[in-house]
């Protein structure tokens, strides 16, 4: 069959481009691949905004990992103090600040890049409670996609220690403490993952080992599972129906379109889009305000002097602050340890939305007033929890978060009755524009 991939003319033609392609296609399978997930991939024609966000995570995730390459050969993960009295892990970050050719640059793209993930996968995590991506056949994309974002959150809170600042030290003092809190494996657990009585160079020594290895290429792998998955589906849209459900006579989606070249261009759109925003922060406010480097991490890690104010970097506020609002002892067990409990379900219940969700619609522009004004309370609710999550705790703040936690764990408990007795509208039989 003549593909619209373009190379598939130079085999055969008896030049010497057409007999390596040839060669080649003879023991990997290149044009298949090629075929397969670009070129007679058919994705619909409806694509808008949001779908844009897919495509930029693996953006953000090459720049992490390239970035990351270069830190990692000026980097040393290094507690002991030297010759300055400086722990020489902060040391060696400022030396690739101030000395290393380019070492700014690469710093604060590896620094933003983290931030700049985290807002991607959320806008693109939201794009598939927008049109239901997660509903059947698509749940496993979904599952994939929530293991990815736990696997994200361990590999950002690893990185974070790497620095060795204030916020790197006592941060990590504090999450890991957290795990002390189970009732009789509490103490040996938080032992085992510092290797020390307290945060020092063994547990900074394993953070780098997984910080470069061992999560990237879990993340790597799941991200190839997750587009796996999807490739085997196909892409949900924008209107919430199948296009596999009307074909033409040779079997292609009468919706479809080639994702190469139509999407690969679409893409490249927002790649450009994002590059200029991304650059703007990482030249004039790498920092983003505090909220992407905290100010107390440039101070070097001090055991001696906790800072008054320990707070995560912004993209766990949202959970911090749900583990902060359980207050109360249960069954006798400590309020931290419900706490950890409350923010280890609030993550992960989010995989099984597709199991909760009811509605006959998938996409939000079909659904019933239930939903969208329980998904625009829930959206406030998790922003308010980010938010307070930042701020230091006061008996305002920790009423206001316990009340957002509630609504936030109500949006999906209570989500099976309400997306079923919403009143929907006809979902089409074909994509709109
Ligand atoms: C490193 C992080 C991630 C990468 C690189 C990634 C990549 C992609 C890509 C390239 C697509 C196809 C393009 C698109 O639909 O935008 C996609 C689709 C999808 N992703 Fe992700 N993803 C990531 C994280 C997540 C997370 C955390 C979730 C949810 C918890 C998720 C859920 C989905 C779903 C449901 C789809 C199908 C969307 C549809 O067909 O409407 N992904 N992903």
């Amino acid at each position: 069959m003549a593909s619209n991939s373009g190379y598939e003319k130079y085999k055969s033609d008896g030049s010497l481009l057409g007999n390596v392609l040839e060669w080649f296609d003879a023991r990997f399978p290149a044009t298949s691949l090629w075929r397969g997930h670009l070129a007679e991939y058919y994705a619909p024609k409806n694509f808008n905004f949001w779908y844009f966000f897919g495509s930029l995570a693996i953006v953000v995730l090459a720049i992490q990992l390239t970035t990351g390459i270069f830190l990692v050969m000026f980097y040393k993960p290094d507690a002991a103090l030297n010759a300055n009295g400086v722990p020489a892990a902060f040391a060696s970050v400022e030396y690739i600040m101030r000395d290393v050719n380019w070492g700014w640059l690469i710093r604060y793209m590896h620094s933003t890049g983290a931030s700049a993930f985290f807002i991607v996968v959320y806008l693109h995590m939201f794009r598939g409670m927008l049109y239901g991506s997660y509903r059947k056949p698509r749940e496993l994309i979904w599952v994939f996609g929530v293991l990815i974002f736990l696997v994200l959150m361990a590999e950002a809170f690893m990185g974070y220690l790497l620095p060795w600042g204030q916020m790197s030290f006592w941060g990590a003092q504090v999450i890991v403490n957290l795990f002390s809190a189970i009732p009789l494996i509490g103490d040996p657990l938080s032992l085992w993952i510092r290797g020390d009585y307290v945060i020092g160079d063994a547990t900074l020594n394993r953070f780098f080992s997984f910080h470069v290895i061992a999560v990237p290429l879990a993340l790597l792998g799941l991200v190839a599972a997750h587009v796996m998955a999807l490739h085997e589906v196909g892409s949900n849209n924008p209107d919430g129906i199948e296009i596999k459900e009307h074909l033409d006579e040779k079997g292609i989606p009468l919706d479809g379109v080639p994702f190469h070249p139509y999407y690969t261009v679409k893409d490249i759109v927002g790649v450009v889009v994002f590059a200029i925003v991304f650059a703007g922060v990482v030249f004039f406010a790498p920092e983003g305000g505090g909220y992407f480097l905290e100010y107390n991490n440039f101070f070097p890690a001090d055991p001696l002097k906790t800072p008054p104010h320990i707070a995560p970097v912004w993209y766990f506020t949202p959970f911090y602050s749900i583990l902060r609002a359980v207050v109360w002892p249960i069954f006798g067990i400590d309020a931290k340890f419900w706490g950890v409990v409350a923010m280890g379900a609030s993550v992960m219940i989010i995989a099984f939305l597709p199991w909760l969700d009811r509605s006959p619609a998938k996409s939000i522009r079909y659904r019933g007033p239930i939903y969208k004004s329980f998904l625009a309370v829930f959206v406030v609710a998790f922003l308010t929890l980010g938010y307070l999550g930042t701020q230091p705790p006061s008996p305002a703040s920790e009423l206001i978060s316990q009340i957002c936690s509630l609504i936030y764990f109500g949006f999906f408990l209570a989500m099976p009755w309400y997306s079923k007795i919403d009143k929907c509208k006809p979902v089409p039989e074909r994509v709109t524009f």
